[in-house]
C-alpha cells in the first residue's frame, strides 16, 4: 500500500512553503542541527492536547529566519516544489503570506516565489510534468489596515500574473486574531477563489459567519460537527453548504486538535459524501508528506486502492484552475488507472 500511495498521481491543496521545508533545505539555507530540531520539536511529542496548536506558531519563525533573503526564498521554494514532484504530486497549490525580508518587501517576496515556480517548470528533469499555482494568504492576526493593504497587493499580483497566482487563503493562529469579510468579498470581486482556515479550534460565530460568506474550500474544517467541538446548527448549516474541506491528518494529531487518527472529523466528511481532498498543511514541521497522509488514510479508515485513487480523481474537481487544466489532469489519473488496476 506504501508504494500504491506513493505511485498514485496526487493533488496537493493545502500546503504553506514555510512550513514545508525538509531538513535537507534547511541545512541548505544554513541552518544548525539545533535549529532544525526546533523546527522538528512537535513530531517528538508524547502527548498532545489542543494547546498544542499554539506552540506550532513560534516554530514557522525558524524557517523565516532560513528564507530572509530573496535568494533563499527562490532556493525554499524550488526545494519545497520538488519534494513535492518526487512524491508524484501532479498538481501543487503553493500558499505563502507575503512579507518583508532583509533585501525584499512584500511585493519582491511574491515576485520571488513565482519566479522559483516559473523557473521550475522549465528546469524539472522529470518526464512526468507538475502544475505549479499560488495561494497568497493573509494572517488573521494582522489588523483591518494591513491587511486590506495586504489584499490590494494581492490584487495587483494577480492581474500581473493571472496564469500562477488563483487563490487568497485566512491562516494564522487561530486563537487570535480575526476574519475581515469584507478584505475576501474584494478578493472575491477581483477574480480570486477564496480557501479560509475555518473551525480549526471550536469558534461557532466565526464559523457561521464564514459559512455564510461561502469560501470555495475551507481547511481544517474540525469543530463543525457536534462530537469535534461543533454543534447541530453549524453542521446541519455546513451540511447544506457542503462546502469542500481540506484536511490535514497528521498535523491535526499532532497539533492536538484531533483526538488521534481514528478520531478524526473526515470519518463525517467520508460518511456523509462531503467533498474533501488530503493535504500535508506543514511537511517540514510535520515530518510527513502527501504519500504517508494517503496510507494514513486507508490504514485507519479501512479504505482500498480504489478509494484512494477515487479521492484524488474527485480532488481535481476543487482545484482553483480552469476546466482545462481540470480536464486535463482526469486524463492523467484515468491513463494511471487504466495502467495500474487490473
Ligand atoms: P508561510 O506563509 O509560507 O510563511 O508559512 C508559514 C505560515 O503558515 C505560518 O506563519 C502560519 O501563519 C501559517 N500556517 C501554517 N500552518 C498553519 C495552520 O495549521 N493553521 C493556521 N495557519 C498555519
Ligand atoms: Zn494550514
Amino acid at each position: 500500500m506504501e508504494i500504491f500511495c506513493k505511485n498514485l498521481p496526487k493533488i496537493e491543496l493545502h500546503a504553506h512553503l514555510n512550513g514545508s521545508l525538509s531538513s535537507a533545505t534547511l541545512k541548505k539555507l544554513g541552518c544548525l542541527t539545533d535549529s532544525i530540531s526546533e523546527y522538528q520539536k512537535l513530531n517528538t511529542l508524547l502527548e498532545t492536547t489542543p494547546e498544542t496548536l499554539n506552540d506550532c506558531f513560534p516554530v514557522f519563525k525558524i524557517a523565516h529566519n532560513a528564507t530572509n533573503t530573496k535568494e533563499n526564498v527562490y532556493t525554499a521554494t524550488q526545494s519545497v516544489i520538488k519534494d513535492f514532484h518526487d512524491d508524484n504530486v501532479v498538481y501543487l497549490e503553493l500558499r505563502t503570506t507575503p512579507r518583508n525580508g532583509d533585501d525584499f518587501d512584500k511585493e519582491t517576496y511574491i515576485e520571488t516565489v513565482i519566479k522559483a515556480i516559473c523557473d521550475y517548470k522549465n528546469c524539472s528533469g522529470k518526464t512526468e510534468s507538475m502544475i505549479i499555482k499560488l495561494i497568497l494568504c493573509i494572517d488573521r492576526r494582522h489588523d483591518i489596515r494591513t491587511s486590506s493593504e495586504m489584499i490590494d497587493l494581492i490584487i495587483k499580483m494577480k492581474g500581473k500574473y493571472p496564469h500562477v497566482i488563483k487563490g487568497v487563503d485566512l491562516c494564522g493562529n487561530p486563537n487570535e486574531g480575526k476574519f475581515f469579510r469584507g478584505i475576501f468579498e474584494k478578493a472575491r470581486e477581483n477574480g480570486l477563489k477564496i480557501t479560509l482556515h475555518c473551525a480549526e479550534v471550536a469558534n461557532s460565530d466565526e464559523v457561521m459567519e464564514m459559512f455564510e460568506f461561502k469560501p470555495d474550500r475551507i481547511g481544517h474544517g474540525t469543530c463543525i460537527h457536534g462530537d469535534f467541538g461543533g454543534n447541530e446548527m453549524l453542521w446541519w448549516k455546513f451540511q447544506d453548504l457542503r462546502i469542500p474541506v481540506e484536511c490535514c491528518l497528521t498535523s491535526n494529531v499532532i497539533c492536538g486538535t484531533s483526538n488521534g487518527f481514528e478520531g478524526h472529523h473526515i470519518k463525517e466528511l467520508i460518511k456523509n459524501k462531503i467533498p474533501f481532498c488530503i493535504c500535508t498543511d506543514d511537511k517540514g514541521v510535520f515530518n510527513t508528506d502527501l504519500s504517508c497522509e494517503y496510507f494514513l488514510l486507508s490504514k485507519h479508515f479501512g479504505l482500498d486502492k480504489m478509494d484512494l485513487w477515487k479521492i484524488c480523481f474527485e480532488s481535481v474537481d476543487l482545484i482553483f484552475d480552469s476546466d482545462e487544466v481540470k480536464r486535463e489532469l482526469k486524463k492523467v489519473m484515468m491513463n494511471w488507472m487504466e495502467k495500474n488496476f487490473d
